[in-house]
């Protein structure tokens, strides 16, 4: 028997500490997080994606009273970013939350089902994407893309 370690590098920053690239693309998604529909979990979610060429495009959390049918931020910002710019890669995702107390403290992760989303989205451009998770005290920046943060997942290298 043997074992396989899976280790994640996460760089951990104030918001000043980060690039101003990096800096425009988390206020993106942190005024995205102002314009959600949460009048269920009163969670307000922004995340703001850079195109491959610039473009910076963001997106919300939608909820609705059959829970199941909301869509997270994520989500809806890179099917969103997929409808409009089908040949576009994504460079960088950034994310960022607030609550009933303003913007939350700890970095927001995205969940399980976004992190699915985001792996497509990398393997169909064959480009991992930076990913910036926000919160007010410190912020996560994650270099290496979504198998960082999901790693023995499932895409369509199974299906071949
Ligand atoms: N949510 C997101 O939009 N992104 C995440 O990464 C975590 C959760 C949303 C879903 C739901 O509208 C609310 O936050 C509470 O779960």
């Amino acid at each position: 028997m043997k074992e396989i370690i899976l280790s994640t590098v996460v760089k951990v920053c104030s918001y000043e500490e980060l690039s101003p690239a990096d800096r425009q693309l988390t206020d993106a998604a942190r005024e995205a997080a102002k314009k959600s529909y949460a009048p269920y979990s009163l969670f307000n979610v922004g995340a703001a994606v850079r195109l491959d060429g610039g473009e910076i495009v963001c997106g919300s959390n939608q909820e609705n009273a059959a829970y199941p049918s909301g869509l997270c931020a994520e989500r809806t910002t890179l099917f969103w970013a997929g409808a409009q710019h089908p040949d576009k890669a994504v460079e960088a995702i950034a994310i960022a939350a607030r609550d009933k107390d303003g913007e939350i403290e700890k970095p927001i992760s995205p969940c399980g089902a976004c992190r699915q989303v985001m792996l497509e989205t990398e393997m169909r451009f064959d480009r991992p994407m930076r990913i910036i998770l926000y919160g007010s005290r410190e912020c996560y920046i994650i270099k290496g893309g979504t198998k960082e943060l999901m790693p023995l997942s499932f895409s369509s290298d199974f299906l071949k």
